[in-house]
């Protein structure tokens, strides 16, 4: 563990002691291997994604988790139904105390990230990396693999839902941060939408 991450598990630590002491309404997290058994029908062992629509959430910074456990549960991200699974990301944030996310935040942060196994061009690839340089390596770092950017992890996410997540950015489905969508949109505007599929091949072929 390094200082930044021994330090988020304090911080972690601490928002779990506060909420379960201070707030009267809050039920005690689950247990915490009841809990993940749920996730990884969709997200794998450990949190590493056997579904190639499916992002992988083993690694992500505490931050970004719980970032995205509101955005769900205030429904201001959209979500997708995997083929033959029943539920959403919507329907399983409905279910968990905010306990259960801040343990949940705290367990997946700890769990080792491996880049999905997948297919790539590499002319497409070789393209997306020279404008992820440019675009997007300034808050991505370290090629979208570091999760100490509190920025998700892009490289090695299955290419499935690459392409979903970029495009519902692309279209304005998914909200950015105002800083992402200036230079995404400026990206946008030099290179045209094309551009997508080359990240999604050069974040893929990170492996
Ligand atoms: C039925 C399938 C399913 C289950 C069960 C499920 N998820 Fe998800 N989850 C998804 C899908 C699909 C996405 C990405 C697309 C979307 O937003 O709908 C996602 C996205 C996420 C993200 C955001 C990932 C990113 O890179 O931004 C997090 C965090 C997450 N899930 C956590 C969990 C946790 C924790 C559980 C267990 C309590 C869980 N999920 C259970 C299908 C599921
Ligand atoms: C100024 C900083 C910044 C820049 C530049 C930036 N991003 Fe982001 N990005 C973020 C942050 C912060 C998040 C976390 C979620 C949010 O705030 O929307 C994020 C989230 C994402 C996600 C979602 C990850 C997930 O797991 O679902 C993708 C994909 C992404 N960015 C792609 C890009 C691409 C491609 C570029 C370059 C065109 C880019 N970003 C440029 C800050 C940035």
């Amino acid at each position: 563990m390094n200082r930044r991450q021994n330090y988020k598990s304090v911080i972690s630590l601490l928002i779990t002691t506060y909420l379960l002491v201070f707030s009267g309404s809050l039920v005690y997290a689950a247990d915490i291997n009841k809990l993940v058994k749920v996730c990884a029908d969709c997200h794998g062992e450990n949190g590493n994604s056997k579904i190639i629509n499916s992002p992988s959430i083993a690694g992500m910074s505490t931050e970004y988790f719980m970032e995205s456990m509101q955005d769900y549960t205030k429904s201001s991200r959209p979500v997708e139904k995997l083929k033959n699974k029943k539920k959403t990301m919507k329907d399983v944030v409905k279910k968990l105390s905010d306990a259960d996310k801040v343990a949940l935040a705290d367990y997946y942060s700890r769990q080792k990230f491996i880049p999905y196994k997948q297919n790539f061009d590499a002319a497409k690839a070789k393209a997306g990396k020279k404008v992820h340089r440019k675009y997007c390596d300034k808050c991505h770092t370290d090629g979208g693999a570091s999760a100490d950017d509190d920025a998700g992890i892009l490289a090695g996410q299955p290419s499935g839902y690459l392409k979903y997540t970029l495009g519902n950015y692309a279209s304005g489905k998914r909200e950015m941060g105002e800083k992402m969508g200036k230079k995404f949109k400026k990206m946008q505007k030099k290179k045209g939408d094309a551009v997508i599929d080359d990240l999604v091949h050069y974040y893929a072929s990170q492996q």
